[in-house]
């Protein structure tokens, strides 16, 4: 199969859909992969790093995108993006459809194949192609955070992990998911006072479990998170409702009962965020004020750590392009029921339910897809 990689090109994006390793393995299964020229500079790769894993570098993507049997990307594919996707080809990259009816409209009308990479499951409940960069986002939440409690950014002045004679930061976490246990382990690592919150008592058990005394859990009432709240330096933002926006757990009002200068991280806030008060910031302005808090709600922070970013999704995502470059997206979806979940467009139908409800479209279910 040739499998093309074209440079994303969606402001501020400096990942990429292929690494220079996957890119060797997917030659050494006997497949041509093509890279766009540049494609890789962003994330610390660059032509010739491909073209040791035995990729042929291509002058532009309008030329990987008529070539190529499967595009891999990062990003969903913008309008100019659409228009050069055809029928039989396959699209393996995130999509974020429901949110996004001008693309779902272009995907369907190009006849194509997409496969979401938020969509794919596996055998445990969980999304194995977003949980990389909730690990990223997690880990980078209590790191930006620390940040914004310095002074000269407007924060309380306050360091996480304190120093002999001076206690360390308050950090609530609300939410104890994947970002959430992340970010608490980043800021106890830091030395920092954690509570975890979480409305799912088997979520805290493990927690409890696993990690012990480095951090404590809180049920999430709303008594208790207005309490952590209220004594924090830092709170972050980790909630997440599958298919929903993110539920408003602090409102404007508990903002006046906060200390002054103390900082609210929102990572929820691709979800609409978690705080009454967020709205998506980018890393060129990541931070505002209101009433004396401030708020970081960058809406794509592993943006921020593009290689370390790549790198991970890259791991997770090459067993499934490997598969689908291998046996064809119609034998590796017949072999992979998590695979098949990722199916969201099929020439020129819809294949994912919670899509086409959203979007009020017709859908076929992914398995009829297979027989067509
Ligand atoms: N901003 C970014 O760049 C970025 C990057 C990655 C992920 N995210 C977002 O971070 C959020 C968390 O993702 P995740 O992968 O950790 O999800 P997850 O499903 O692993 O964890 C979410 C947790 O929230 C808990 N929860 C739900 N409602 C709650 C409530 N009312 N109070 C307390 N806890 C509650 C759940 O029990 C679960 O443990 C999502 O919105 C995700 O889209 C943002």
């Amino acid at each position: 199969m040739k499998i093309g990689c074209p440079k994303e090109i969606k402001p501020q994006e400096f990942r990429v859909g292929v690494t220079p390793n996957a890119a060797r393995e997917a030659v050494a299964h006997g497949h041509t992969v093509l890279i766009e020229t540049g494609a890789g500079v962003g994330a610390g790769f660059d032509d010739d790093a491909y073209r040791a894993a035995g990729a042929e570098i291509i002058a532009t993507a309008p030329e990987i995108f008529a070539d190529a049997d499967m595009i891999v990307k990062v990003k969903e594919p913008q309008a100019v993006e659409c228009k050069m996707l055809r029928e039989g080809q396959i699209l393996f990259t995130y999509l974020h459809l429901a949110a996004d009816p001008e693309q779902t409209r272009d995907l369907l009308a190009s006849g194509c194949t997409a496969i979401a990479y938020e969509t794919v499951t596996d055998a445990h409940g969980g999304l194995p192609l977003l949980a990389p960069m909730s690990e990223v986002a997690g880990k980078l939440a209590p790191q930006v955070g620390a940040w914004t409690l310095q002074k000269p950014n407007g924060g309380r002045g306050v360091l996480m992990g304190g120093v002999p004679g001076v206690g360390p930061a308050r950090v609530a976490v609300i939410g104890g998911g994947v970002v959430g246990t992340h970010a608490a382990r980043v800021a106890a690592g830091m030395g920092a006072d954690v509570t975890v919150l979480d409305r799912s008592l088997s979520r805290l058990r493990y927690l409890d479990d696993v990690f012990g005394d480095q951090f404590k859990t809180s049920y999430a009432s709303a008594g208790n998170t207005a309490e952590l709240v209220a004594d924090a330096d830092l709170v972050i933002g980790a909630v997440l409702i599958p298919g929903a926006a993110a539920p408003k757990l602090v409102s404007r009002a508990q903002l006046s009962i906060m200390k002054p200068g103390a900082a609210l991280v929102d990572v929820a806030i691709d979800q609409g965020g978690c705080f009454e008060t967020s709205h998506a910031t980018t890393h060129e302005d990541p931070i505002f004020e209101v009433d004396g808090i401030l708020h970081y709600c960058v809406a794509n922070m592993p943006g921020a750590v593009a290689r370390t970013s790549t790198i991970a999704l890259g791991n997770a995502t090459m067993p499934f392009m490997l598969a689908l470059a291998d046996k064809g997206w119609r034998q590796a979806c017949e072999d992979d029921p998590h695979l098949l979940d990722g199916i969201n467009v099929h020439a020129g139908k819809l294949t994912y339910y919670a899509v086409g409800k959203a979007l009020g479209i017709n859908v076929i279910s992914p398995t009829l897809a297979l027989k067509e």
